[in-house]
């Protein structure tokens, strides 16, 4: 744990661990309690505009935290993500095939990743291809917001995108109400679990938080595990020659070149860890990648990348404590499922001329990835 001018950081596994599983002292950064000015934001006519990433459960403590938690939970059980497998596997047939279709180069970036999580999300809400390129912008300024806002271009477009987005899902919501389906939004409408049902407010963040949390990182975790496979040719060879290695690679991608590099607390008292007194409200990064790479954890070789590493599942790329990714088993099987049909379609794909890293500093992975079909002959 190092501290100077007010902020500590830790890359040590087991601080990072005890610092997410203790959400009493070391907050979310997010939640209102610990901000230092109200950044509750309105539109024009000052209607509520929902923050996903600040007024959904992820920023929220027990007894709310729980409520919603469980409400999304049954959607992301082993169960329901097994059953979402096939209809995963098939969409990328679809879209690999198209691909294929074009012959010579792709990015496997922008024509792959982002199309295989947007997909997923929008049909927890039960809409279809009409509204994927929203999604996709909506995720994608959600995804570079959790950077920071900096410029106020990137405010304006933000506030659009709240905008749109509380037009969007007033609307659906209005929709579901009167017609149910069987999709996430008809489930929140229509339940309540412990007899209090969700405010408006509730499901626009809970939907908005599914968008914002899960789109992303997922497409960086894609974006990642292909360049990854196609970037290291013992790898591609042990995969082709053994497709079951798949999810033990996927996993050991997410602990190497982890798509989120670090979160961040507030504490709520004074801390003292490993010597280190901590004031209260100080902030508190933990760098996951860092992490990641603990030797006490994974060993003198925790800095290379070994698909077969028995213990890669320690990373802490989808955090820990009750704010546990839930999305995780889904993520997983999206970049599995790319994995298995882009090897089995495209055995000799190659890396091409021009990748691009995003210049981001929560989210790791490609703005682009180009990559060819070797000519034959
Ligand atoms: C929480 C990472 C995919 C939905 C989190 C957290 C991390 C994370 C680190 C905890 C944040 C914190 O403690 O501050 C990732 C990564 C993903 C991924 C690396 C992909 C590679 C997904 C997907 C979904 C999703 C596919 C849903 C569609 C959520 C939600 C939370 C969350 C709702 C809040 C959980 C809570 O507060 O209880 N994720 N996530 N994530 N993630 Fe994911």
């Amino acid at each position: 744990m190092k501290g100077s001018i007010g902020a500590f950081a830790t890359c040590d596994h087991a601080m990072a661990s005890a610092i997410l599983s203790d959400s009493k002292r070391f907050g979310s950064f997010a939640v209102a309690k610990h901000k230092p000015i109200d950044t509750t934001v309105h539109d024009d006519e000052g209607r509520r505009l929902i923050v996903p990433m600040d007024d959904s459960f992820l920023a929220m403590d027990p007894p709310d935290h729980t409520r919603l938690r469980r409400m999304v939970a049954p959607w992301f059980s082993p169960r329901a993500i097994r059953q979402r497998t096939e209809t995963i596997e098939a969409m990328l047939e679809e879209i690999l095939d198209e691909l294929g279709r074009r012959g010579g180069g792709w990015d496997a970036v922008n024509d792959l990743s982002v199309r295989v999580p947007i997909r997923v999300i929008a049909a927890f809400f039960g809409i279809g291809e009409d509204n994927y390129e929203d999604f996709r912008r909506w995720g994608g300024i959600i995804g570079t917001s959790v950077d920071g806002i900096r410029t106020m271009s990137d405010l304006r477009d933000f506030r659009q995108m709240l905008i749109e987005m509380r037009d969007f899902f007033d609307d659906l919501i209005a929709k579901r109400t009167k017609d149910p389906g069987d999709d996430l939004v008809s489930f929140m409408v229509q339940a309540a679990p412990d007899g209090e049902p969700l405010t408006g407010d509730e499901m626009i963040a809970t939907c908005g938080v599914l968008l914002g949390a899960g789109f992303e990182t997922t497409v960086n975790l894609i974006g990642n595990c292909i360049l990854t496979v196609l970037g290291h040719e013992d790898v591609r060879q042990r995969l082709l020659a053994d497709p079951e290695l798949i999810p033990g690679a996927v996993e050991e991608v997410l602990r190497w070149d982890a798509p989120v590099q670090y979160l961040l607390r507030v504490t709520t008292e004074s801390v003292t860890m490993a010597g280190v007194d901590i004031p209260a409200d100080a902030p508190v990064f933990v760098v996951v990648a860092g992490a990641n790479r603990d030797p006490r954890v994974f060993g003198d070789d925790a800095a290379e990348l070994d698909i077969t590493r028995p213990n890669s599942r320690k990373h802490l790329t989808f955090g820990d404590g009750i704010h546990l990714c839930v999305g995780a088993g889904l993520a997983r099987i999206e970049a599995a499922a790319t994995l298995r049909v882009l090897l089995r379609k495209f055995p000799d794909l190659q890396l091409a001329d021009g990748a691009q890293r995003r210049p981001t500093r929560v989210v790791r992975g490609m703005t682009t990835l180009p990559v060819r079909q070797p000519v034959a002959g």
